[in-house]
């Protein structure tokens, strides 16, 4: 296939774009480099653009014969779209529908999206399935399920064939090293902790230590990056014309903040200090996937099964990259 990847040289994207090359399919990407890295991409496949340039997709669509988009591009900050809803609006949702109307005029009807557990907020059922009713609780989440419902109309109406895959906890970094997390800011737990037992932060912050869970803390379901790239493949390779995927993409088993601190002590040999807070606003309890559907229905199956083998291959890339992509 040849593939345009939006959001290619983020975190996910990068992951992804690594695994499709690997596969033998052409693969582009289209990144703004806003939060993307350039050294995340390999030579001569990056495509720098934002994705409010219309007449630069269009033109990237037809020169490279692009026939399946993958579409990470978005801006993915829960608390950032609570302050700035528009910011949200404007790339998650306008933007991406921009982006639909150029595959359109390119009759390209294959396409994965980057959707995430936010468009489901704080359901009290656990695991969650695809049955879960989505009431997203914040701006970002709202976004990711408004191009949810409008890619169900595309297929319907144009014949489109999509998957929106719901990420849970992205996390861990690429095996060989060369890829992984770089967040500016960055806010998510595991590469927060690494910074802390690396001594570039003074502490962790444990946003929360009385929730209603066995050690008082948030529970999340945290997924390999590398996992996650292997479904897009196989969603793309699977999709028919007409056909919604939907599938939670997830390991099925929770850790708390508590068991992550400590799966990076033992995993990095290196003491963590942390420091106990209030809860942090619109952090539900507990998220846990079922991705029984996905499993089922494509045959995916995650490689990293528990919280070590993810915290360790983040640690490999943290420490031969202290500083990033920098
Ligand atoms: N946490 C801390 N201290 C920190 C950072 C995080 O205790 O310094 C806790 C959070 O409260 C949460 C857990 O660690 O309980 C994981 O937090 P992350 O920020 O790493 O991830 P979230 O679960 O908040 O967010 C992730 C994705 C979002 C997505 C969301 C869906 O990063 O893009 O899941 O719920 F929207």
């Amino acid at each position: 296939m040849q593939i345009l990847v939006t959001g290619g040289a983020g975190y996910i994207g990068s992951h992804a774009v690594k695994l499709f090359l690997e596969r033998g399919h052409d693969t582009w990407v289209y990144d703004s480099l806003i939060y993307g890295h350039r050294a995340a991409v390999p030579a001569g496949r990056l495509i720098v653009g934002d994705l409010n340039e219309t007449h630069r997709i269009d033109q990237v669509l037809l020169e490279k014969r692009i026939d399946a988009v993958v579409h990470f591009a978005a801006f993915a900050a829960v608390g950032e779209s609570v302050q700035q809803p528009a910011k949200y609006w404007q790339n998650n949702v306008v933007n991406t529908l921009n982006l639909l109307e150029c595959l359109r005029r390119h009759n390209i009807s294959r396409f994965v999206f980057s959707s995430t557990a936010a468009t489901f907020g704080t359901p009290e059922q656990m695991p969650i399935t695809e049955a879960t009713p989505q009431r997203p609780i914040n701006p970002y989440g709202v976004t990711k399920l408004t191009v949810e419902h409008a890619l169900a109309d595309y297929a319907r109406a144009y014949n489109w064939g999509f998957a929106a895959l719901r990420y849970f906890n992205a996390s861990g970094a690429h095996p060989d090293g060369t890829i992984g997390e770089d967040h500016t800011p960055e806010t998510h737990l595991i590469p927060l902790i690494i910074y802390a037992a690396m001594g570039k932060r003074p502490h962790i912050e444990i946003f929360g230590t009385d929730y209603p869970t066995p050690d008082g803390t948030c529970v999340r379901d945290y997924i390999h990056v590398c996992d996650l790239a292997e479904a897009h493949l196989l969603a793309l390779e699977k999709l028919q014309p007409g056909q919604q995927m939907h599938y939670n993409l997830g390991i099925g088993r929770g850790y708390s903040v508590r068991e992550v601190i400590a799966a990076v002590e033992e995993v990095t040999g290196k003491t963590v200090p942390i420091k106990e807070g209030p809860r942090r606003a619109g952090d539900p309890p507990v998220l846990v996937a079922s991705s029984e559907k996905i499993q089922k229905e494509l045959g995916w199956k995650p490689c990293y099964m528990d919280i070590k083998s993810i915290v360790a291959s983040a640690w490999n890339w943290h420490r031969a990259h202290p500083k990033g992509y920098k």
